[in-house]
């Protein structure tokens, strides 16, 4: 891929399919890999809600419930919904032993829900990434109750304080330079809300109140490069797309350069945990 390629991958706006055919291509890798590394991040931003029996939990941009799942296991009624039909046969099949837990692929910009239905609508690097993010958030607002919660999660500071993400780019740019990566300004659709500030303002002008922005830490262990390497690469079609211009031996290149890494960060060991700022955003509907 050409790096005007790469530009106009990040900087126009994808059509509804072109982004469904995108993540449901990562969906299978994504489910193995990556979901189950989200599912701490899932139980840090329930722990800061009152979930339980009784309570009608809406996850939006769900995957195949990292965040959903543990919602169902603490007793909510879950919807999870998503515009990659894989994502949601995964969530399904996991979903399997929990019967208060149902995923539907749904568009969040256009969410085929009535008004004022959940206790709490959330969504973890889900609505924040989309291209149209307000009328995301409008969305999750519509269906929330009165006096209910949105919760909106996502990475925070910026790509360069993201190891999750950082690693990856780093070890691309010392092993390959002529790399194509994705510009950094505007920055890529997973780091639009990073600032805090502005992740705030979009909920009060969403018309939520006692909105609140806190960072917590979200630690990925990862065991080996082999292991890292099968989940960043599955985590975001633009990790699948760096990778596709390389060659194999490319490849090859960036895996030594985040194996050393790694074991720099962990003194020889192969795996490391990797460190990343998210912002954790409630609002309250009036
Ligand atoms: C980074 S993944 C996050 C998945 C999950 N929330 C998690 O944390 O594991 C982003 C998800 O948003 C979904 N998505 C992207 N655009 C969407 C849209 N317009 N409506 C619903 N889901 C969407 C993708 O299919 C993908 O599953």
């Amino acid at each position: 891929m050409t790096f005007k390629e790469m530009t106009l991958m990040t900087t126009q706006t994808p059509s509804t399919e072109q982004i469904r055919q995108a993540w449901d291509s990562v969906a299978p890798g994504f489910d193995d890999f990556v979901s189950p590394l989200t599912m701490a991040l899932g139980h840090t931003v329930l722990d800061r809600l009152d979930v339980g029996p009784g309570t009608a939990f809406l996850d939006v941009g769900a995957g195949s419930g990292a965040l959903a799942l543990p919602a169902a296991r603490r007793g909510a009624d879950v919807l999870a919904v998503d515009l990659a039909p894989t994502m949601i046969e995964r969530l399904n099949a996991r979903a399997r032993e929990l019967p208060n837990l149902r995923g539907e692929v749904m568009d969040g910009e256009h969410l085929d829900l009535s008004d004022d239905s959940f206790d709490i609508a959330a969504s973890v690097n889900g609505v924040t990434l989309f291209p149209a993010v307000d009328r995301g958030i409008a969305e999750m607002v519509r269906v929330t109750k009165p006096g209910g919660k949105v919760v909106l999660v996502c990475f925070a500071h910026g790509v360069e304080h993201s190891e999750w993400v950082g690693f990856f780019f780093a070890a691309v740019r010392t092993a390959v330079p002529d790399a194509a990566l994705p510009p950094m300004d505007p920055p890529p659709l997973p780091f639009q809300l990073a600032d805090s500030r502005k992740l705030r303002t979009k909920l009060v002008d969403a018309g939520l109140s006692d909105v609140s922005v806190e960072v917590a830490d979200w630690a990925i262990p990862v065991r080996s490069v082999a292991h890292y390497w099968d989940a960043v690469t599955a985590s975001n079609p633009i990790a699948t797309r760096i990778v596709a211009q390389l060659t194999d031996q490319q490849q090859a290149d960036v895996r030594q350069v985040i194996d050393g890494m790694l074991r720099e960060r962990s003194n020889g060991s192969p795996g490391a945990v990797l460190r990343n700022p998210m912002n954790i955003a409630i609002g309250t509907k009036p």
